[in-house]
């Protein structure tokens, strides 16, 4: 209807991400900015705890989160595979191993993220399943800050597979059981929230997007993701 289409002439979409969606979210918004030139966005980029906070404060219009809200009703909607996997260095002892067991982790020095991290969170629970106990030498509020540690001798991690798009000569991503630890990204808003016209339009054009690229194999370093046009 007209109304529709002023509505998507001009206006705010607001959307905050878990810190391993912002590998993906900025490259997909370009050919949607082109499309819609009049919509302003704000992008916040925050850990699993953060995004809670800003939920519930109701200060965004979509969410990209790994973890669904126990607490608190939603509408949610998977969008695309978030594993975590081991990382070390290029030139690590253990990379040229085959199915390192998980206890051996035990003897490396670890980087871990911070408190409210939701890659914390599932590294932790994963260990304590496991029985692993980790040597933390480290802890860091960064996926980036944790690569550049990883990468200046400092020890190992656990991170998202797609922290690695740009930059994958330096590391090399451990063989170890039970990795890579299976987690999905998903589009979540409050539930009772009526989505905005703007948002509903990026809603659909984020399916879109994560349905052609899982029909090419899933995201893959160094691959040009603005091509991914939307339907106007
Ligand atoms: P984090 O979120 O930044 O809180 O670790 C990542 C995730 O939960 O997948």
């Amino acid at each position: 209807t007209v109304a529709n289409l002023k509505g998507l002439k001009q206006g705010q979409l607001r959307l905050a991400v878990i810190t391993t969606a912002k590998y993906i979210i900025p490259r997909l918004l370009g050919p949607f900015c082109q499309l819609y030139p009049g919509i302003d966005i704000s992008l916040q980029v925050t850990n699993h705890e953060m995004i809670l906070d800003r939920m519930m404060s109701n200060l965004d219009d979509l969410y990209i989160m790994s973890q669904i809200p126990d607490h608190f009703d939603v509408n949610f909607q998977p969008f695309l595979e978030n594993p975590l996997v081991v990382f070390a260095p290029a030139n690590h002892p253990l990379a040229q191993e085959k199915n390192i067991p998980i206890e051996r982790l035990g003897e490396e020095a670890f980087i871990m993220r911070e408190p409210g991290s939701g890659t914390r969170s599932a590294v932790q629970s994963v260990f304590e399943e496991y029985g692993v106990k980790v040597k933390v030498k480290l802890e860091l509020g960064s996926n980036e800050a944790i690569k550049q540690a990883i990468a200046g001798g400092l020890g190992i991690s656990i991170l998202s597979r797609h922290t690695l798009l740009g930059d994958a000569a330096e590391f090399s991503i451990l063989d170890v059981q039970h990795f890579p630890i299976k987690r999905t990204w998903y589009m979540v808003y409050p539930a009772g929230k009526q989505l905005s016209i703007i948002g509903q339009t990026y809603y659909q054009y984020l399916l879109d997007a994560a349905q052609k690229i899982t029909e090419q194999g899933g995201l893959i370093p160094d691959h040009n993701y603005s091509l991914i046009t939307p339907h106007p």
